[in-house]
């Protein structure tokens, strides 16, 4: 940690508008003066943003303009001049085609919003899985100082005695229907008690994953992650982060202090032991990308390979964030990855302390939901990358979650050309597949569907279901719910709509999967292969204008972020020119 504080006072760029007796001041300062406030806080204090996510159609951040007033508490008690302004909201279960597809246009909206704006600093008040990636890649590119708060998981969900996990129990639930061991009657009753209260996901999904990253990357205060939505400690920490907030801005404490390579390690490490999202992948190597870190799919694998998964919550184990919460939450697991020698124990947080500091003396309260090393889930937590003639660039899949017979498999390959294609086929008896077969699926990649949607985990066959095999593996180019589970191999890159291998396997091919060996091979020839290829023709692009189009223009592969090119690096946030 080599951070020093920045001299207090001195002039914020939010002087630039509302400081001196300049008309252009008056004009600033007149306005925001509707609102009634005094003049006396126009004296160069800082003004600090509070981009809220909030969205009637974002349910699970629904509560955050509640959350906002204590995080404005906490902004007037340490001398700061809070705004609250309107963020981009991307609802995971809103969004069609997929909320994936506007993380990097909440992203390009919210610098915008930050930089040409009156904002010194700004909270992150983020929750659903793509608002906190957006927000942060958001303020990477800016550099103002920021610190992330997340609205907090929902309480457990309840399901006749049964815990119900957010999006794990919609899936098991879904196949239970499928193979007859379930009514839809029951389903139904079963909607209600999966959401009992506002806020995300209560698994250890892509939001609690996510809310995670930005702890552990020192982005958010120690022990922010697992606090739930409802809970008094979440408005606490709403409050304090309020107050932590003024005070960065006065040292000049901003992303690029705090988002180095080791941050990026730590956070990695991090989502290996929670058994964390593969989402994650994606999103952490974006907001490299926006602060010029040169994070890789490799660092990944390597990062993550002996990290142990201690975290028991679904979807890898039994528990849900409110008992991870008890527990003693993410502050737990950093502190036994330092104990294990697997955290950058120096790697400056928004406290302005090393992370090590915050979490060194932290005591686990239940060793059930937060497991020792010994009785880990698995010993290789992290995120697998395969590569090989099928996935030059790349593919992940989060062994916790697979099966551990399917980890080295041979099988034929049934072939979907588009999710359509595999809605229109799935369920029919006649589909030539058995359990040792592969699905793979095509065309659903970052320029594919488009924008990457979560369907990776594509649902079995019902005549295989109706066997009690609930496991096969799959292969695509798509991303797959944090919630989700199986074999599944995912982010294949370059994506099939980007001309990549996996656009031409065909019926019937061979492919072999080896975890260990780290290996995703199709069984034909290079010769094959080449000719193959030679002869592929991209698919007919249907958006010729709009966002669509934009983001299908610029939009790079899974392997690097999949954010939009000219959107990549920290521009910082220039004073704009005045425009009167
Ligand atoms: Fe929003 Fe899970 S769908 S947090």
């Amino acid at each position: 940690m080599s951070f020093k504080p920045a001299k207090w006072p001195r002039k914020l760029r939010s002087q630039h508008w509302y400081g001196g007796t300049s008309r252009d001041a008056i004009y600033h300062r007149g306005w925001l003066k509707n609102q009634g406030y005094p003049n006396d806080l126009f004296d160069g204090r800082p003004i600090i943003g509070i981009m809220n996510t909030w969205s009637d159609l974002t349910p699970c951040n629904g509560h955050l303009r509640e959350l906002a007033e204590k995080v404005k508490a906490g902004i007037w008690e340490a001398g700061g001049f809070p705004v609250e302004v309107p963020a981009f909201s991307a609802s995971e279960n809103t969004f069609r085609p997929t909320a994936m597809m506007f993380r990097n246009l909440a992203a390009m909206s919210i610098e915008e919003q930050m930089s040409g704006q009156p904002i010194d600093g700004a909270v992150l008040l983020v929750g659903c899985d793509k608002t906190t990636p957006s927000l942060l890649m958001a303020a990477a590119s800016t550099d103002l100082p920021s610190i992330v708060v997340t609205g907090g998981p929902m309480l457990n969900g309840q399901f006749r005695g049964e815990r119900v996990g957010s999006g794990t129990h919609l899936w098991k639930f879904s196949e239970a229907v499928k193979a007859g061991e379930m009514t839809q009657e029951e389903f139904l009753e079963a909607e209600q008690s999966m959401s009992r209260s506002t806020g995300t996901c209560n698994t250890m999904g892509t939001a609690s994953s996510m809310a995670s990253m930005a702890e552990a990357l020192g982005m958010a205060l120690s022990g922010n992650a697992a606090i739930p939505a409802v809970d008094s400690r979440r408005r606490v920490m709403a409050q304090v982060s309020g107050r932590r907030i003024v005070q960065m801005v006065k040292d000049d404490l901003k992303p690029s202090d705090i988002l180095t390579m080791d941050a990026f390690e730590n956070a990695i490490r991090t989502n290996a032991a929670i058994g964390g999202s593969t989402n994650a992948v994606v999103h952490m190597l974006a907001i490299a990308g926006r602060v010029g870190i040169n994070l890789t799919l490799d660092d990944w694998d390597s990062c993550g390979r002996d990290v142990a998964t201690i975290v028991n919550l679904m979807p890898s184990g039994k528990y849900l964030m409110e008992e991870f919460f008890y527990a003693g939450g993410l502050p737990v697991v950093l502190r036994n990855l330092g104990e294990a020698g697997q955290l950058h124990k120096d790697a400056l947080t928004v406290s302005g302390k090393t992370i090590w500091d915050e979490v060194k003396v932290v005591e686990n309260h239940n060793d059930d939901v937060i497991l020792s090393t010994e009785n880990a889930l698995t010993q290789q937590g992290g995120i697998v990358v395969l590569t090989g003639n099928l996935a030059p660039k790349g593919a992940v899949l989060k062994p916790s979650a697979a099966s551990p017979h399917l980890l080295q498999h041979r099988g034929r390959a049934v072939v979907f050309e588009d999710i359509d294609d595999y809605k229109s086929r799935i369920e029919d008896d006649e589909l030539d597949i058995d359990e040792t077969c592969i699905m793979v699926l095509k065309n659903c990649g970052p320029k594919g569907y488009p924008g990457m949607s979560e369907v990776g985990n594509m649902g079995l066959p019902p005549k295989i279901l109706k066997k009690g095999i609930t496991d096969m593996v799959r292969i695509s180019d798509a991303r797959m719910s944090g919630t989700a589970y199986g074999t599944v191999i995912l982010h294949t890159a370059p994506e099939s709509a980007a001309g990549g291998p996996l656009a031409v396997v065909q019926n019937g091919d061979m492919i072999a999967v080896d975890v260990k060996a780290r290996s995703l091979h199709l069984d034909i020839s290079d010769e094959e292969l080449a000719v193959r290829l030679s002869k592929w023709m991209p698919p007919k692009d249907t958006a010729k204008s709009g966002y669509a189009w934009l983001h299908n223009a610029h939009v790079e592969g899974a392997d690097t972020g999949a954010d939009l090119g000219f959107l990549k690096g920290c521009r910082g946030a220039p004073i704009p020119k005045e425009s009167h």
